[in-house]
């Protein structure tokens, strides 16, 4: 396995005990996952997902690949949630958060959009893409969704402005369901190529299935390698018992730590380029846990600048706070701090060091300084920075999210709270069909 997961930073929260006692309730949970007897099931097929993919299941994503890599330097990925949060984590993960300016001969950059209703930034994105070749990759899997769909407009028009009505067709992939939806209709009509969502899996577990593959693939990463993680991953993480089975270990601690008040968990990490592991991350946890006024609210912060932002409420503000760590044991790249012999600036101790020892150093002091005041750590160590690390990165969170909802005694594969807001702003924009709440909207604001 890549990751190597460390409870040692619970030492003064958490008894030895405490793990023993709660292990036949995450057994039973685990169960329920593995044996489909639990709410949600039907949405579970992520769980064998990765290790029944073969070449002939990804073939119509290298060919959508290869098209858009021959025809444009742009790819334009267009979703919101779980139908951009994992492309986006794996193309800063793997390739960099400067993967656009970075491209090199062929390679494609890849912009995001329709993850927001905000006009400027689609404005901003529009001339950011300029006169450069492009290709629209539209992802919704209920194909309804709002944000995406306005900012398909706007790209649609501007394909058919640049390359005709027959040209922008040939350059739209739209990733949906298989039979429903008005994004399914509407490529069914228009003849765009269409990649499928399959049924049993939802939006925040999607990564691995054409939704974060193809712009995977079209930024040049391996996704066999990515999903020979989380395959390996699925044999790794099989066993029932919290102390053999780390994700069980990080389902059970969690609850553990819930009960005894700590219901704010921190995604950390010391690498930029992991910011979008935790967004990802937020949205897995979020949707899935916080339901029936229960579940562990997820954060995140970024190391080493949010210490010197939110560092301070993390070191005294209100103690129901608990940190986990995503650390990288071997990073891709490492720099010498530069010799110059003089210590004007103070720093002539650190000289010979590498700045991946500073960062590894730093990381190991603030989790001294953080279980000092009352914050309780764990840490997710993976080895290496690769596509089967995040395979088994995204695997080990899905999975512990999955025992973790059963043993809140919720279904963790529904989010019936994400409607709310949409009923309230289609009622406020009078669609058609919220007649009787546009009213109840609209005179609430009188
Ligand atoms: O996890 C989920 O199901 C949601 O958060 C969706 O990912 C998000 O709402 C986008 O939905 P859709 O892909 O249907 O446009």
């Amino acid at each position: 396995a890549a990751i190597h997961f460390d409870s040692n930073g619970l030492q003064n929260f958490v008894a030895d005990n405490e793990l023993d006692e709660i292990k036949d309730q995450v057994r039973f949970a685990h169960q329920t996952l593995v044996n489909k007897t639990g709410a949600g099931a039907d949405f579970t097929d992520w769980f064998h997902w990765a290790s029944s993919q073969d070449q002939a299941s990804l073939a119509p994503i290298h060919q959508a690949a290869d098209a858009i890599r021959k025809n444009s330097k742009v790819l334009v990925v267009i979703g919101i949630g779980g139908s951009y949060l994992g492309s986006r984590m794996a193309i800063d993960f793997l390739k960099s958060p400067w993967h656009n300016e970075l491209v090199q001969g062929d390679e494609v950059k890849v912009y995001f959009a329709g993850n927001a209703m905000s006009p400027m930034a689609l404005d901003e994105l529009d001339r950011v893409i300029g006169d450069q070749d492009f290709s629209v990759n539209v992802i919704s899997k209920s194909g309804t969704t709002t944000e995406p769909a306005v900012a398909f407009r706007f790209f649609k028009q501007r394909l058919v402005a640049k390359y005709g009505e027959e040209g922008a067709k040939e350059r739209i992939v739209a990733t949906t369901d298989a039979k429903k939806g008005a994004l399914k209709n509407e490529a069914t009509a228009e003849g765009y190529q269409t990649l499928v969502i399959p049924d049993g899996i939802g939006g925040r577990f999607s990564v691995l299935s054409a939704v974060g593959l193809l712009p995977m693939a079209v930024a040049g990463i391996n996704i066999e390698n990515v999903l020979a993680g989380a395959a390996e991953a699925e044999k790794t993480y099989s066993s029932d018992n919290v102390h053999e089975n780390p994700v069980l270990a990080y389902a059970a601690y969690r609850r553990i730590l819930y009960d005894k008040g700590y219901t704010t968990e921190i995604l950390a990490n010391w690498e930029p380029s992991l910011q979008y592991l935790s967004e990802w991350w937020k949205q897995l946890m979020g949707e899935s846990e916080g339901k029936n006024q229960k579940g562990i609210y997820p954060s995140s912060a970024n190391y080493s600048t949010d210490l010197h932002s939110l560092g301070q409420y993390i070191q005294e503000g209100r103690r129901d706070l608990f940190e986990t760590v995503v650390r990288i044991d071997h990073s891709k790249h490492d720099l010498p701090i530069p010799k110059t012999g003089d210590n004007e600036d103070g720093l002539l101790y650190l000289e010979g060091k590498s700045l991946e020892e500073v960062n590894k150093t730093a990381a190991t002091g603030v989790v001294l300084a953080h279980v000092d005041g009352g914050v309780p750590n764990l840490a997710v160590h993976l080895d290496r920075q690769d596509e089967a690390g995040l395979g088994e990165l995204i695997y080990f969170f899905e999975l512990a999210v999955g025992v973790s909802g059963y043993l809140f005694n919720i279904n963790p594969f529904n989010q019936p709270g994400v409607e709310a807001y949409k009923t309230a702003m289609f009622a406020l924009l009078d669609k058609p069909g919220y007649e009787e709440q546009s009213k109840v909207y609209h005179d609430r604001l009188k």
